[in-house]
């Protein structure tokens, strides 16, 4: 049985408020049982939301990370000191950094490797453009990305990777993609994963990205594999993303 995993990733948004906001909500929320919580925000909040969430479920995740340990590397940070702030979760090939900051499948491996060096988990951000979907590309491109990471893994180190199928047509658009269009996709990455193990198979976490909301969370959650959502927009308000996370029961 796998545990559902709700994501919020913040992006380059939110405040101190706002950490404060969830700390309190959250200290007194009734989740479904067994469910794992995790908020990424931007670095400067990660030390004071690891003091508003200490009370609460709430785990923490970095947006990002630099594939080393320390140097002259102006403006980056590295894994060693997420984890001095508490952080566990770190996302890795988002369709935003793969985009903007021109992050290709090498550099978004490394980034993965750092992250397992240092005890993280990786969230592996795949999907494909709305030009790939509409060329019937889909799985080609996800399994390209998915297939060019977990095919240079150790055997034990594939297991502590979670991915996340954000098809980069639905994040921030509000048009999601169908449960039946996340299932099939989630589906055949999960199918890629079998090639290697059927244990690993059975055992990877696989999260849905991409305009999920209070409204459609619960329908998208119950799809058989579809194991918990990675969440821009509706994670900055408190109540949308309790919504979310209450779905998940
Ligand atoms: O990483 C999650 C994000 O890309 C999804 O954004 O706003 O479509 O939920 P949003």
């Amino acid at each position: 049985m796998r545990t559902p995993l709700l994501a919020g990733n913040w992006k380059m948004n939110g405040s101190a408020d706002l950490v404060e906001a969830f700390g309190r909500a959250f200290a007194e929320a009734e989740l479904p049982e067994g469910i794992e919580v995790v908020i990424f925000p931007p670095f400067p909040y990660l030390d004071a939301a690891r003091r508003a969430f200490a009370d609460t479920p709430l785990r923490l995740g970095a947006q990002s990370l630099n594939p080393l340990h320390s140097g002259a590397h102006t403006g980056e940070v590295s894994g060693r000191m997420l984890c001095e702030f508490g952080v566990r979760y770190a996302l890795v090939g988002h369709s935003e950094r793969r985009q903007l900051y021109r992050e290709g499948d090498a550099q978004v491996f490394d980034r993965l490797l750092a992250a397992l060096s240092v005890g993280l988990t990786p969230v592996l951000c795949v999907g494909e453009t709305l030009e790939e979907r509409d060329a019937g590309r889909t799985m080609e491109v996800v399994l390209r990305q998915v297939g060019f990471v977990m095919s240079r893994l150790e055997p034990e180190q594939r297991p502590r990777v979670v991915i996340a199928y954000e098809p980069v047509w639905a994040i921030g658009t509000g048009r999601t993609a169908t449960p039946e269009q996340a299932q099939e996709v989630m589906a055949g990455i999960r199918d890629y994963q079998a090639s290697y193990d059927r244990e690993l198979a059975d055992g990877l976490r696989l999260l849905y990205g991409g305009s999920m909301n209070a409204g459609n969370a619960a329908e998208l959650l119950a799809q058989p594999d579809i194991d918990g959502g990675l969440v821009g927009g509706a994670s900055l308000k408190v109540d949308d993303f309790l919504a979310i996370c209450q779905s998940a029961g």
